[in-house]
């Protein structure tokens, strides 16, 4: 490994784009399987790992969505959550921010306390004992309606306590985000920071919308930005946060390969570009994998890593103590990997 990929690896940094239903690793969705007596379409670990090449984002969707039919107890969603926090751990993520979609679960019976009390305990578990703090963000499916989007707030009712903001996932062409113009209103109302992918394969005209009709705080992808001058320069003088997923976009053929990715281009234009793993199981990688990706790929400089480290802090919705906790300790890191 480059030097600058093993500074990036030991960085301490935030994710703020990871979908927890996109952690299932093939050899726990079998385990999960067995658990149930659910049958999975595939013979074995190594036919589901091998159906992992995807066309576009829906044909991985299409595959996300069967993979999360065996996550059925507040078990399963903590043994989910625990498996994805070790590589958290291992990465030297100290702060997530993690998306889950309650209509992929509830609509097949699965209790919403069970989704989001697995997640939680596993959570409160890595926060006491590696320091992991963390938020949870409460997705919409944008492929179905507003309306049920309106009825999945009101089931949420009972544990906004425990959600501290709202994303928009899926799929994005057909479905701009001012379609949840409503929902999303209602939902600033009640308090709370709202997301929004946006960008990932959908026009420039789709992140005005997150912006303009759902005000979210950050941007998830955003990648296609790169081709409006006008939007391009407003994102770099609001510093809105772009989460980019490096190695989802080239697996999802966003990019053909990773050296045809913007990120490093966005950086230097000024804006606040953080690197996440969106669906790590499905992509190839984690946190660290992704920067790894990038460093060989478009050869980020020392500088560049430690900026895309600060970011993911910056973005986060951490309070500014931990924050001013977190980037001292990315100074340091980097001042003991320059030898000072
Ligand atoms: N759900 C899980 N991963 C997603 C992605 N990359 N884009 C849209 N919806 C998703
Ligand atoms: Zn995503």
């Amino acid at each position: 490994m480059s030097n600058i990929a093993a500074l990036a690896c030991a960085l301490p940094k935030a994710e703020l784009h990871l979908h927890i239903e996109g952690t299932l690793e093939p050899e726990l969705a079998f385990r999960l399987a067995e658990r149930h007596g659910v049958k999975l379409a595939w013979p074995n670990v190594e036919a589901l790992r091998a159906a992992y090449d995807f066309s576009d984002l829906q044909s991985f969707l299409d595959l996300y969505y069967a993979g999360a039919s065996v996550l059925l107890t507040e078990t399963d969603f903590y043994d989910l959550t625990w498996a994805y926090l070790e590589h958290a751990h291992a990465d030297n993520l100290r702060h997530v921010e993690i998306f889950f979609d309650p209509q992929t679960h509830t609509e097949r019976g699965v209790a919403f306390g069970d989704v989001i009390g697995g997640i939680r305990r596993a959570m409160l578990q890595a926060e006491r004992e590696w320091g992991i703090s963390f938020r949870i963000i409460m997705s919409f499916l944008r492929h179905l309606s507003e309306a049920d989007a309106l009825a999945t707030l009101e089931e949420a009712k009972p544990f906004l306590h425990r959600i501290d903001g709202i994303g928009l996932d899926s799929s994005e062409m057909g479905h701009p985000p001012s379609k949840f113009t409503r929902v999303f209103a209602l939902c600033r109302e009640l308090g709370l920071p709202v997301v929004a992918h946006a960008g990932e394969e959908g026009p420039p005209a789709y992140i005005e919308e997150a912006l303009d009709i759902l005000q979210v705080t950050r941007i998830d992808h955003g990648v296609r930005a790169i081709e409006s001058e006008a939007l391009m320069a407003r994102l770099a003088q609001e510093q809105t946060p772009l989460t980019v997923c490096p190695l989802s976009n080239v697996k999802l053929k966003v990019y053909q390969d990773m050296r045809e990715h913007k990120l490093r281009e966005m950086l230097a234009r000024g804006l606040k570009v953080t690197i996440n793993s969106d669906d790590p199981a499905y992509f190839g990688g984690y946190v660290n994998d992704n920067f790894v990706a990038c460093v060989g790929a478009l050869g980020l400089t020392a500088q560049e890593v430690v900026k895309l480290a600060r970011n993911s802090i910056e973005a986060s919705w951490l309070d500014s103590a931990r924050r001013d906790v977190l980037l001292a300790e990315i100074d340091d890191v980097y001042r003991d990997w320059r030898g000072e």
